[in-house]
């Protein structure tokens, strides 16, 4: 394994924002992430498949009223945004090592309160659409997770990905959805947050246009 991939996974060991396998908090946090991890009453919002994590450390800069996560099961990624939480003394980020389809083994009912999934691995083979985040099956669990009016944010280059995941949404009843095929020329612009990912970074500078999408869900199918 790279030298710099097991220096990170190292510190990843004793960071303090960091929950994996070898953690205590790994087998205890499901229901307990605010008595024990955040030690306030702030509602918990999620960025799956965060990569390096810009929108939890971004949002958590922005809202030091909230609470973030980022979730990948990639921990040399993640711990980019770890060290910059560090650096800047945010106490209101975390950094989970898990895959998605185990979200449930961390967060009970109604534990989270907004979920961003953003440029996740658009899995473009027939055989993966299970497998893909916006597929009904994790948009049933994300809800399970949520009280109703949690909302769920969605940011693709994608296409494809993105009419799969409006085909996928338009299954359940939901409420205040609103999306674009060009974000940064969009009234939703501002949704943006001045947070710009790794992913979008490239395909931005390749041409491509961001699909948004931002909606709550009413009910599980
Ligand atoms: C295309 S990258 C995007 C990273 C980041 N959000 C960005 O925009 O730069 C997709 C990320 O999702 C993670 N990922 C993909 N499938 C996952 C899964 N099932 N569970 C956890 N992480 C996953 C990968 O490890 C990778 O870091």
């Amino acid at each position: 394994m790279a030298r710099k991939k097991l220096i990170r996974f190292a510190d990843n060991e004793i960071a303090k924002n960091v929950i994996e396998s070898n953690k205590s908090l790994y087998s205890t946090v499901k229901g307990n992430w605010n008595k024990d991890f955040f030690h306030n009453d702030n509602p918990i919002t999620l960025e799956l498949a965060c990569g390096r994590g810009e929108y939890s450390v971004g949002l958590a800069k922005q809202y030091p009223d909230r609470n973030f996560v980022g979730v990948d099961v990639k921990g040399d990624r993640f711990w980019v945004g770890s060290n910059e939480a560090t650096e800047n003394k945010l106490e209101n980020v975390c950094f989970l090592r898990t895959y998605i389809q185990n979200l449930e083994q961390f967060f009970a009912p109604k534990e989270v309160n907004r979920i961003w999934i953003v440029f996740p691995d658009p899995r473009p083979k027939e055989g993966d659409r299970k497998r893909r985040l916006t597929s009904t099956r994790f948009l049933s669990m994300y809800q399970r997770m949520m009280p109703e009016g949690g909302w769920i944010h969605f940011k693709t280059d994608n296409e494809p990905l993105f009419d799969f995941s409006l085909q996928q949404i338009a299954k359940y009843p939901t409420e205040n959805l609103e999306f674009t095929r060009d974000l940064y020329n969009s009234p939703l612009a501002e949704d943006h947050f001045g947070i710009t990912t790794k992913y979008e970074k490239i395909f931005e500078n390749k041409g491509f246009k961001i699909n948004y999408v931002k909606f709550f869900l009413k009910g599980i199918l």
